[in-house]
């Protein structure tokens, strides 16, 4: 892959995991040995695992439409490695389907389970393991297609367009959803050189843990802790977030 102008963002991969969906050729194959080059251990997601002929990847059989075959390929990685640090959801199809009045709905429906469905499937099996470690990325290949601006929204193809919106809307959840916003709120108090950790501002990590577990009694309104929660649950929450 020509790399040239592209910028270095990483040495080395060195100790981290990676799948990519839709291996096999195209971009998904370059993305590949591009993170193998790097020396991250690549699972290459395949259809037919014989369309990956690269002998620094793990070919692992993979159709993003599959919940069984996607739930397998992440139970593998997790049992021959116990992490995953990059997960490309690169996988896609372009059916060449004409404007909204002429689409056939199947192309639709194709176009979806794979483009949309198919990132979100994957994504959804990945989580648990990919917030297991520190800083992993989600990479949604999405299209200038997919972009509401630039005059892109209209004519042909409206399947794979809308598929590539969708695509858009998952890297978002991310960004905000189970990755959780509060990392960037940490990183942002962090920034300013303000304490983020029970240590830093000077109180017992059981202060904290009795905050958390009491907090909802101070005042006689609804708050984001619901009814409070149990200790474990905040002993667990806190270490996750690393305040204690
Ligand atoms: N090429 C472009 O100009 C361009 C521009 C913008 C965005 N993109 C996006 O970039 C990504 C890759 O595009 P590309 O041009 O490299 O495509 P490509 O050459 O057609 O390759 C598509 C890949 O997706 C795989 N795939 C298709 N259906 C699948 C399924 N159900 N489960 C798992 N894998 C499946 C294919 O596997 P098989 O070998 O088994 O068919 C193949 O590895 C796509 O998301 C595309 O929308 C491409």
């Amino acid at each position: 892959m020509d790399t040239e102008g592209s910028p270095d963002v990483y040495d080395s991969l060195d100790g981290q995991v990676a799948l990519v969906t839709g291996a096999t050729r195209g971009i998904g194959a370059a993305i590949a040995a591009e993170l193998a080059a790097l020396d991250a251990t690549v699972y290459a997601g395949a259809r037919d695992t014989d369309d990956v002929t690269a002998d620094d990847q793990r070919s692992v059989r993979l159709d993003v439409t599959e919940a069984d075959a996607v739930a397998a390929a992440i139970d593998r990685i997790e049992a021959e490695t116990g992490r995953l640090d990059v997960l490309v959801n690169n996988a896609g199809v372009f059916e060449r389907t004409g404007s909204l009045a002429a689409l056939s709905m199947d192309a639709f429906d194709r176009t979806m389970a794979v483009n949309l469905r198919g990132p979100v499937l994957v994504t959804k099996h990945a989580l648990a393991l990919l917030l297991d470690g520190e800083g992993a990325r989600v990479v949604n290949v999405s299209s200038d297609l997919g972009q509401f601006t630039g005059g892109q929204m209209s004519g042909s193809y409206p399947a794979y367009r809308l598929s590539k919106v969708g695509l858009g809307g998952l890297t978002a959840y991310l960004h905000g959803g189970d990755r959780g916003i509060w990392r960037d709120i940490r990183d942002a108090l962090a920034a300013i050189d303000a304490p983020t950790t029970a240590e830093e501002l000077g109180i017992d990590d059981d202060v904290v843990i009795e905050a958390l577990t009491t907090c909802h009694e101070i005042r006689d309104r609804y708050t984001i802790l619901g009814n409070g929660m149990k200790e474990a649950a905040a002993r667990d929450v806190a270490r996750k977030t690393g305040v204690i």
